[in-house]
């Protein structure tokens, strides 16, 4: 339950896409210092960029900070909204930024307020970064915020890239189709990956869409100095995987959308013990703990159970919320045991408060 990916992809899986003599005939030298130019028009179009403007980087991480180090490495200044993944800010502080974080609340269910935005502004900021669905929330910000906040950026803060991580961008549930922010904005820079959605984090393969041609090139560099290349094996790998993204992704949206409805109908039923917030996408979701049902005690209580249940979920504060919120992740177990560790979540959660003294009403007392 720990897990913020879709099922693992075997390597068969992917093998079956790509024709065998374009593997046996791959040559294993040094990649492109960009990227696989068919991967590259692949993300470019699903992007809804040219492929000049795509990066291929070793997992959104590496993207990640490649751009922390090239905006802020020189101890600029970068806001990070908060909860979010750790290494996207821990990177900005290894590089030496210096970082204002922006809370967002479970209560407000995790979306921007824009004032709050707006005072954070300056024009010393070079970096704004925002996860697009969030983890560990899954809430998606929508284009109307996105506008308003480059709005924003242009009066406050005339040199900062807005950059959007859109790494769980692919995991949408039912119909719907993934929204990428790419080419809303010259000043927008995305990151993602094939390692959510997809279920194939081992190719270590992601991109960033780069508008700025010279920031490009600086990122270009930066890369080749840290990586030299990409992998031209992974590289197409992820290439054949992407050329076929909907047959790969019709069936795990449908996985997800049912497991999604489990996860809905067990918090239902949990409800006077555990609030949510439903999510927009990726296979993840956050929920609390009722602070009227678990007091602070009962919440470490909770953590130290869980693994005698063999259960394992990501914790709140990891991502920089309260202790009593943890990550549920809903994508990688099977329905069946997506049931079983739900149910074994509510025998925690009953063991928790099963030693608190009982009342004393009614009891009459002899001397
Ligand atoms: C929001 C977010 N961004 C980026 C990543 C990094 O993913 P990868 O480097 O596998 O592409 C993760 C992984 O957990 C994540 O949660």
């Amino acid at each position: 339950l720990a897990e913020s990916t879709a099922r693992d992809l075997q390597l068969g899986e992917i093998l079956a896409l790509v024709a065998p003599s374009d593997l046996a005939g791959l040559r294993l030298g040094y990649g492109s210092l960009l990227g696989l130019p068919a991967l590259r028009k692949v993300v470019g179009e699903r992007s809804g960029v040219p492929a000049d403007q795509v990066l291929i980087t070793q997992g959104a991480s590496i993207g990640i900070a490649l751009l922390a180090l090239e905006l802020c490495g020189d101890g600029k200044e970068a806001i990070v909204f908060r909860p979010c993944f750790p290494p996207s800010r821990d990177v900005l502080l290894g590089v030496g930024a210096k970082v204002t974080d922006l809370h967002l609340t479970f209560d407000h269910g995790y979306k921007v307020n824009l004032d709050r935005f707006a005072a954070a502004l300056s024009p010393k900021i070079a970096l704004v970064s925002l996860a697009s669905p969030q983890s560990p929330s899954g809430v998606r910000t929508d284009a109307d915020t996105i506008q308003q906040m480059l709005a924003l950026i242009t009066e406050r803060a005339p040199e900062a890239v807005l950059f959007l991580d859109e790494t769980y961008s692919d995991s949408t549930y039912g119909d719907a189709e993934p929204v990428s922010f790419a080419s809303l904005d010259h000043r927008i820079v995305t990151a993602s990956s094939v390692s959510k959605a997809h279920g194939a984090p081992g190719l270590r393969t992601g991109w960033l869409t780069v508008p700025d041609p010279a920031l490009l090139d600086r990122l270009a560099i930066a890369k080749t100095n840290l990586t030299i290349s990409g992998s031209p094996l992974t590289e197409t790998l992820a290439a054949a995987l992407l050329e076929s993204i909907d047959e790969v992704l019709r069936p795990r949206r449908r996985f997800l959308t049912n497991a999604l409805n489990m996860v809905a109908a067990w918090q239902m039923r949990e409800v006077e013990r555990l609030d949510w917030v439903h999510p927009d996408g990726g296979a993840l979701c956050i929920m609390r703990l009722r602070r009227q049902h678990f007091s602070d005690i009962e919440v470490e209580t909770f953590w130290k159970a869980l693994s005698e249940h063999e259960l394992q979920l990501a914790e709140g504060n990891w991502f920089g919320e309260e202790r009593r919120t943890f990550r549920l992740g809903f994508g990688y177990l099977s329905l069946n045991t997506l049931e079983e560790g739900l149910a074994a979540l509510s025998v925690v959660m009953d063991e928790v408060t099963s030693t608190r003294p009982r009342r004393q009403h009614g009891v009459r007392r002899f001397p």
